[in-house]
């Protein structure tokens, strides 16, 4: 629990609404204002309307605190929020130059594209990059991965980690992996993570891959819009937990050949438009022989342009002729 934030210096919270709070494992005014309304509601007995006053109350807490933004603000603070800013590196230059210098604390970054285009291998090398100080690319930060699809495994980001001389063993103490089971239990996972980020000083979220439980638990139920919808709860979860505890989040998302799509991108992204809204930054990934392209797409910040990188054994890495450079 962060000390200072208790959820009993919320003005007109009395100790019935902590105790309650309490009992589902919200200590504290940044995990409750980053959960949901219906979860806040839930924890109340079903009182919807206390539930959205509370979670605007610990908001405008935070933002009082300059822990959070609000919704208007001056370019100028705007600005200096921006330069809080820290970044993890990719592994490679030519990616971290698209990312304008790695991937962002604060924000949800998705990476996309199709089988073996290279998801997993970024998010790993990530894992181990963000432990390790600025001077190295890092941000001094642990990492929870939330594996979903089983592809997590520890011997390569020991291959990684020892292909860049670091002690293995040591990174991968740093990791907390979760594996989740279903899409419901994805969802449980997240509403814990709160109490993790704290106490094992995470920087790093990885979700690999967002989308496969959700797809695979709605097949052919005819249910797209529940689906839709619970993917985008979760991912507007992401989001509050990213500029909660600035924190950087990473998503993978598969892209699928859609046999009904004739025009445009043969490839789409599988959450449809639910994650392309929400995420930040999308990433769109693909093979070039040995090559891997990196494409920034839809980006506030930074020019649509593209990058070339490849896997190897210290993860993701320049081309061999760019690296001379
Ligand atoms: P899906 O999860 O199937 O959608 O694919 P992905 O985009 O996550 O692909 P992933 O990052 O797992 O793999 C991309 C490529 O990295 C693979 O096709 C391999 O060429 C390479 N790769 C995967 N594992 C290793 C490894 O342990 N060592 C090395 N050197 N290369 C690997
Ligand atoms: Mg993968």
């Amino acid at each position: 629990m962060s000390e200072g934030l208790e959820i009993d210096l919320l003005e007109g919270v009395g100790p019935v609404t902590k105790q309650k709070l309490g009992n589902a494992g919200v200590y504290d005014i940044i995990d409750l204002a980053s959960r949901g309304m219906s979860d806040i509601s839930d924890m109340l007995g079903g009182d919807n309307e206390k539930a959205s006053e509370l979670i605007n109350k610990a908001r405008n807490y935070l933002i009082e605190k300059g822990l959070l933004t609000k919704e208007f603000i001056p370019a100028s603070e705007l600005y200096k929020f921006r330069l809080q800013i820290e970044r993890i590196s990719t592994g490679s230059k030519n990616l971290d130059n698209l990312l304008d210098g790695g991937i962002e604390s604060g924000a949800v970054t998705e990476l996309y594209g199709e089988f073996g285009s290279g998801k997993t291998q970024i998010c790993c090398t990530l894992a181990v990059i963000a432990q390790l100080p600025k001077e190295q690319g890092g941000v001094n930060g642990g990492v929870i991965y939330l594996d979903t699809e089983n592809t997590f495994r520890p011997e390569r980001i020991a291959e990684i980690a020892k292909a860049r001389g670091l002690d293995a063993e040591k990174l991968l103490e740093g990791i907390t992996v979760a594996k989740a089971y279903n899409s419901s239990h994805q969802e449980l996972i997240l509403k814990e993570l709160g109490k993790f980020i704290e106490t094992a000083k995470v920087k790093l979220i990885v979700v690999d891959s967002v989308v496969s439980h959700y797809r695979a638990d709605y097949l052919g139920r005819g249910t797209l819009a529940e689906r839709q919808q619970r993917l985008n709860s979760f991912m507007h979860q992401l989001l509050r937990l990213a500029e909660i505890y600035n924190v950087a989040v990473v998503v993978t998302n598969q892209v699928q050949a859609a046999p009904d799509f004739f025009f445009g991108d043969p490839t789409r992204a599988t959450g449809g438009h639910v994650v392309a809204h929400l995420t930040t930054y999308r990433i769109y990934l693909r093979k070039s022989s040995k090559m891997r392209i990196a494409r920034m797409v839809d980006s506030p910040y930074h020019a649509e342009k593209e990058a070339l990188f490849i896997i190897n054994e210290k993860g993701v890495d320049d081309p061999p002729e760019e690296r001379k450079k």
